[in-house]
């Protein structure tokens, strides 16, 4: 089930977290959010609802009615907490009909640790991820730089939509595994930046994801995607099974800067990436990747990215 424990701090937009076919009822004893509501015992905002819970280990759950929330919502209480969107079908986040969204700069959040060395003002930042054992089920990501900051803490991406241009999966020590998600590319850029600095537990695994151009892209994306470039010298991203129709660079994956490459110690790796985006011929590929055949593969899944207890927290049924 999706467990958002200990000092979560995220934003996100349009989601919906459930497990029947559809979710259009708040579950027995879950916390009502409605927009606009004057009803006793339900909340006007998230942040109310989430702030009205008890700051203590038991397990809870909130209702979202459908609306637009325009907040920032931090969940810090140590409990399992989990929130469910109103929909009318469970499996897919095209039907999500809550979306939130910060209606402050999402730099406020996480100043220090973005990778961004673009302009300020475009950053928005849909997710910023400390907890641990975190799930989202068919949620929808939107952002352009920086969408998910998945920087800290064991967390599942399932089902989902992730929609960004520059960085915009990225975080330093975050133990993450992105399974069965539509990725979505707005312009020329880089699916992830991995900044892990150190040969530690972090790395983001993903399996059976589809790279797509985003409807709406900017001209020239096509040609000009990398599946990432090392935010740290020690970046360690696996794509396993991924089906690009977006044209990748040729060279897929791509140094930091200039002067400033971060590729001594990386551990980039595609397999089994199929698709009319990627080429076949390896004479282009960055020198400092690596492709894996299945047996080399085999040893990255959601257990190496979150751990084998995986199977105790995560929602079965979303996975791919
Ligand atoms: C949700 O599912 C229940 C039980 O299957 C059904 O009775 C109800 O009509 C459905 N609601 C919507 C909005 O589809
Ligand atoms: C589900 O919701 C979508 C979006 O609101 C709507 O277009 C569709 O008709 C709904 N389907 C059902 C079965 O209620
Ligand atoms: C729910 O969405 C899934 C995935 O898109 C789809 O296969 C399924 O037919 C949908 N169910 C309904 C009742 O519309
Ligand atoms: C490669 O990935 C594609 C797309 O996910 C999948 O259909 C195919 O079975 C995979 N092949 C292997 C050998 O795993
Ligand atoms: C790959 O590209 C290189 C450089 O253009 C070319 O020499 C080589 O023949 C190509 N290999 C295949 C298998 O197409």
């Amino acid at each position: 089930m999706g467990g958002f424990s200990r000092s979560v701090a995220y934003l996100f937009t349009l989601f919906g977290l459930a497990f029947a076919a559809n979710r259009t009822a708040p579950p027995l004893g879950a916390i009502v959010v409605r927009s606009g509501t004057a009803a006793y015992g339900e909340f006007n905002t998230i942040s109310a609802a989430v702030n009205s819970l008890p700051n203590d280990q038991s397990s809870r759950s909130i209702f979202i009615y459908p609306g637009h929330y325009n907040e920032q919502v931090y969940i810090t209480r140590p409990g399992p907490l989990t929130i469910y969107g109103y929909t009318n079908n469970t499996s897919t986040y095209r039907s999500n009909q809550v979306t939130i969204q910060a209606g402050v700069p999402a730099s406020a959040t996480v100043s220090d640790d973005s990778p961004n060395t673009f302009g300020v003002g475009s950053q928005a930042i849909a997710v910023s991820q400390y907890g641990s054992r975190v799930g989202f089920y068919a949620c929808g990501f939107y952002g352009s730089q920086d969408t998910v900051y998945a920087n800290l803490g064991t967390q599942v991406y399932l089902r989902g939509y992730i929609e960004g241009a520059t960085d915009f999966i990225f975080g330093r020590r975050g133990q993450a595994y992105f399974g069965g998600n539509t990725i979505g590319v707005t312009a020329p850029g880089w699916v992830t930046a991995s900044g892990r600095q150190a040969d530690d537990d972090g790395s983001y695994v993903f399996y059976r994801n589809t790279i797509v151009l985003a409807s709406g892209a900017a001209p020239g994306t096509a040609g000009n995607v990398y599946l990432g470039r090392p935010w740290g010298n020690y970046a360690k991203v696996i794509f396993k099974n991924t089906v690009v129709s977006v044209p990748l660079n040729p060279s897929v994956w791509s140094i930091w800067n200039n002067g400033n490459e971060n590729t001594d110690h990386v551990f980039l790796v595609d397999y089994n990436t199929t698709g009319r985006g990627i080429s076949t011929n390896a004479t282009y590929r960055a020198s400092f990747a690596t492709v894996f055949d299945a047996t080399q593969a085999a040893a990255y899944s959601i257990s190496s990215a979150v751990g084998s207890d995986y199977a105790s927290w995560v929602d079965p049924s979303y996975l791919v």
